[in-house]
Order: C-alpha cells, then sequence, then structure tokens
C-alpha cells in the first residue's frame, strides 16, 4: 500500500474526566481515520495522554497522591472511553514513556547546540497560591486574574528557545501553505499574530519537578508544552522506529480545538524548523460546544459527560450528532432536545426507514434475492447521475474536513432515493410490472448501499447492521470506496429480509 495518511488528536491532560471536548476531537480523528481508509489509505491515527506539568502536580499534591499515580489512575479513564465510542486509535501515547523522554530531550539538546537554546532570566509578575506567571497586561486591577490575590515580581533562571527568529521564516510558509491552518479564519488569526513580531519562549521551569529533565541540567525540567508537542514525533516512532517514522512523518492533520491553535500553528512550527524537521501539512482547529447556551464548566455543574451520552443514546447516535448538528470548525451549542431531534429526524425518519422499507420490499417481492436490472429509463438515470454528484460532493468535503457538508449531501441522497421509492411505487409495480420492479429494487438497494456506505464513518456499528440486512457478506469496515460507489450487481448476497428498525424513536 503506498497512500499513507498520519492523523493526531491533542493528547489529553490526566488532571481531569474526558468530557465532550475530548470526545469531540477523538471521534472527529476517527471519522476521517476511517473514511481514508475506505479510500485505500494506511493510516496511522496517534492520541494519548499529557502527564507532566504544575497542573498534574498540583492536582496529585491534592489528592495526596504521586503524580505518576494520578496518571495511572486517569489513564484507563480514557482507555476505557475510546473504546467505547469505537476509536480505531493506531498509537497511543503516554508523556511519561522512557521513549518519550528520549526524543524530548535529543531535540532540546539538538536545538541548544544549533544556539536555538540558550540560558537566560524570566522574570514576570508571580501569584504565588496559583503558581503561575502574568504578565503585566493579564493582571487584574494589579493582582492575579485568576484569584484575586497580590502578586510578587519573581526571577527565575530558564532556558529560552529563539522563537523570535523563527518569525520571518514561519511567515513565508503561511503565505505558500494557505492550507496550513484551518479553517481560514485561523490561518489569518496565526498570521496576524506572527506578523506582530515573535518573543523568544520560556521553556524550561525551576519552580516544580514533574517534568522532563533538561539535559545536563536536571534542576530544570522542559516546558510542558514542548514535551506535549513532541508526541506527535514519539508517537510515530521518531529514534524508536525510524522506518514508521520515514513513512507518515510530515503529518497530514494534527486536529485540535480553537484554544491551542497558537501552541500548534506558532510553537510547533518553530520547534521543528529549529530541529530541521519537515512541517506538519495541516493543523484543523474545531469549535467550543457550549451547553444550552452557556459555557461548559465545573462550577456550573454542566460538564457533558461522553460515557453517559453513548449510554444513553448510543454510541453512533452520539458520534454522528457531533457532526450533523454543527459545522466542523465553528462553534456549537449542546443540548439533549437537539440529540433527541436528530435521532428521530435524520436517523429514524430517515436514513432508518429507508433501510427497513428497501430490505422489506426485497423481502417481500422479491423473495429476499436481488435481480439483474432490466432497461433504464430516464427516472433511473436521474437517480443515478445524481447519486454520482452527491458522492463527489461528498468526498471532496470530507477531505477537507467538511462533516457537516459531507453528512448533508448523504441527507440529500436519502432524499433523493425516497423519492425514487414514492415516485417507482415497487408495491403498484409488484401487481403489475415484475420486469420493472427488478430494475427499480435493483436501483434501490444500491442507493441505500451509497448512502449506508457514506455513513459508515460516522456510524460504524449501525452501518455495518444495515451492510448486513442489505446481504452484504463482507465487512463494511474493508469496503474500498472506489469499487462501493458505483451501481452494481452483487451476485454472493445473502437473502435479504426485514430488520427491526436500526433507530427506536425515542420519546426525550
Ligand atoms: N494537553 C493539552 C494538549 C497538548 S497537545 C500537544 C490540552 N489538553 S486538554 O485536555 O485540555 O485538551 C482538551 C482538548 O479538548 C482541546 O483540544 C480543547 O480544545 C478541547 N476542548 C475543551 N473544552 C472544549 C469544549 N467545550 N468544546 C470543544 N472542545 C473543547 O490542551
Amino acid at each position: 500500500m503506498n497512500k499513507h495518511y498520519y492523523i493526531t488528536t491533542p493528547i489529553y491532560y490526566i488532571n481531569d474526566v474526558p468530557h465532550i471536548g475530548h470526545a469531540y476531537t477523538t471521534c472527529a480523528a476517527d471519522v476521517m481515520a476511517r473514511y481514508k481508509r475506505t479510500c485505500g489509505y494506511e493510516v496511522f491515527f496517534l492520541t494519548g495522554v499529557d502527564e507532566h506539568g504544575q497542573k498534574a502536580q498540583k492536582s496529585a499534591l491534592e489528592q495526596g497522591i504521586q503524580p505518576r499515580e494520578l496518571a495511572d489512575r486517569m489513564l484507563p479513564r480514557f482507555v476505557d472511553l475510546w473504546k467505547l465510542l469505537s476509536i480505531t486509535n493506531t498509537g497511543f501515547i503516554r508523556t511519561t514513556d522512557a521513549a518519550h523522554r528520549k526524543v524530548v530531550q535529543y531535540l532540546f539538546e539538538k536545538i541548544y547546540k544549533k544556539g536555538d537554546i540558550y540560558l537566560g532570566e524570566y522574570e514576570d509578575w508571580y501569584c504565588v497560591p496559583c503558581e503561575g506567571y502574568f504578565t503585566e497586561l493579564q493582571l487584574k486591577g494589579g493582582n492575579c486574574p485568576d484569584c484575586g490575590r497580590g502578586v510578587e515580581r519573581l526571577k527565575e533562571e530558564s532556558y529560552f528557545f529563539g522563537m523570535s527568529r523563527y518569525g520571518e521564516p514561519l511567515l513565508r510558509y503561511l503565505e505558500e501553505h494557505k492550507e496550513f491552518v484551518m479553517p481560514e479564519v485561523r490561518h489569518n488569526e496565526v498570521a496576524s499574530f506572527v506578523k506582530g513580531g515573535l518573543h523568544d519562549l520560556s521553556i524550561s521551569r525551576t519552580t516544580f519537578d514533574w517534568g522532563i529533565p533538561v539535559p545536563g541540567n536536571p534542576r530544570h525540567v522542559v516546558y510542558v508544552w514542548f514535551d506535549a508537542l513532541v508526541n506527535y514525533l514519539t508517537g510515530v516512532g521518531f529514534l524508536s522506529d525510524m522506518e514508521l517514522f520515514e513513512k507518515f512523518w510530515p503529518c497530514d492533520a494534527h486536529l485540535i480545538g480553537k484554544d491551542i491553535l497558537r501552541f500548534h500553528a506558532v510553537y510547533w512550527p518553530s520547534f521543528l524548523m529549529a530541529a530541521e524537521l519537515p512541517l506538519p501539512k495541516q493543523v484543523f482547529a474545531h469549535g467550543w460546544w457550549t451547553v444550552e447556551g452557556r459555557k461548559m464548566s465545573k462550577s456550573l455543574h454542566n460538564v457533558v459527560d461522553p460515557v453517559e451520552m453513548a449510554n444513553t443514546y448510543g454510541v453512533d447516535e452520539f458520534r454522528f450528532f457531533l457532526f450533523r448538528e454543527v459545522p466542523f470548525g465553528l462553534d456549537g451549542d449542546f443540548s439533549r432536545d437537539a440529540i433527541v431531534a436528530r435521532i428521530n429526524g435524520d436517523l429514524a425518519n430517515d436514513y432508518g426507514n429507508l433501510v427497513s422499507r428497501s430490505v422489506n420490499m426485497i423481502g417481500k417481492f422479491l423473495a429476499g434475492k436481488l435481480d439483474s436490472p432490466g432497461p433504464s429509463g430516464g427516472t433511473d438515470s436521474h437517480l443515478i447521475e445524481r447519486t454520482q454528484a452527491l458522492l463527489a460532493e461528498y468526498q471532496k468535503e470530507m477531505d477537507a474536513f467538511g462533516f457537516y457538508k459531507a453528512l448533508n449531501a448523504v441527507f440529500d441522497l436519502t432524499g433523493l432515493v425516497n423519492k425514487y421509492i414514492d415516485t417507482e411505487a415497487p408495491w403498484k409495480l409488484a401487481k403489475e410490472d415484475p420486469a420493472r420492479l427488478s430494475t427499480v429494487l435493483y436501483n434501490i438497494w444500491n442507493g441505500v448501499r451509497i448512502c449506508t456506505l457514506l455513513l459508515y464513518p460516522f456510524m460504524p456499528s449501525k452501518t455495518a447492521s444495515a451492510w448486513r440486512a442489505l446481504g452484504i457478506n463482507r465487512d463494511i469496515e474493508k469496503a474500498a470506496f472506489d469499487e462501493e460507489r458505483v451501481f452494481y450487481h452483487a451476485g454472493d448476497l445473502s437473502p435479504i429480509d426485514k430488520i427491526a428498525p436500526l433507530f427506536p424513536r425515542r420519546e426525550g
């Protein structure tokens, strides 16, 4: 196989339990990974956890345990959630892995030797209870913007990364690669930030010790974002399996939330340029979910738990909702009413009903066995041509993370096939024109099969059931987009019969 695709999610902090935001990015990466596989790509899909840093150390301290123990306790929450949500990641990284420490230290040293990392002094306003530095601008009325208490001027020895040198080359790169940061509005945001001038960046800390020691000066630990970003190299074999690394690097897409854009689109490419490594092809930043119009936060007790969502509404239904409800890239609002409306509307009424009525008719009128089509007429070629046009639209959108528009194309297709059924009325043909009936049911079967194929990346399990109900013996996970996109007559089908509703209607 010579088509490769490498996609990543952020690595998640382990001091918090996973919520809808974490599930969102990871499901998006999974949708893309599954889609690319059907298009014949060998996919490397990396996710993981970010274990180091002051926040993790503080959380552990509050619970009276070591940070490593906190990470070990929290890890299953993430691993189990990904299993529950049918995530097909091929790599999983913990930043406490020995292989990762080696890569971080190697790169730190390489950049240091090159002269782009130097030892200096960091000075700013420091809040002791929050253990954080703030700039003059960030202070509120001269006090800590987080807790409101007094701050003091503090100086600390620190290693700095000479990011100011990378402003020009980065700007050039952004201009030459418009697709590097997506959506476009984020690209513009990054470009204007870089135009404003880049400052050198403090990349070590001495005020806590939960991190990777700076090579040759273990009083310092490496700044958590340098440590975290490097996971994208470690996770794909850098230094440990260079064959794997050469195959998949540069990364095709880093999926992230908009809040961590600057780290990925400014810091990360600068680090890579300094390390003389190729830059990723794309950073795609998605929007944020609010909950019933309000910001999601622990203090408002409105944090959406993906485990509860999957258990209440179904894994596939939850995954589908995330991408059907809101254009990927924009902010969106979550509510239980909205998810129920999607289940009853798009899934039960449109797609689910289409599958049931189609297989029912094939069962009832053709004794479950699809015939070869006879001559086609105008309505048939209209169906086939429109299907091909919608397929092309779907593919164009999927390739650009346009999940929302891709799903619009799918529901145009379900509408088209439902309408074809109504106008062709197979129940009448069953009495009046059996030859025509075969052709019509052949077209319907193909239309439903293609809808199912297109929905597969979003709903891997429900579409697998529909695939079987259509009599197809091959696994939908192994379906090849290019073979399945055409109308064909399959001779090796299992008998087609009724199925129980794929998406039972919900009251609430
Ligand atoms: N550890 C860093 C990432 C390092 S990557 C090299 C981190 N971790 S995190 O656990 O805080 O990541 C959370 C992810 O969830 C981010 O991509 C963030 O955008 C996303 N979300 C957090 N809240 C969210 C919403 N309310 N809605 C959508 N996504 C949100 O950052």
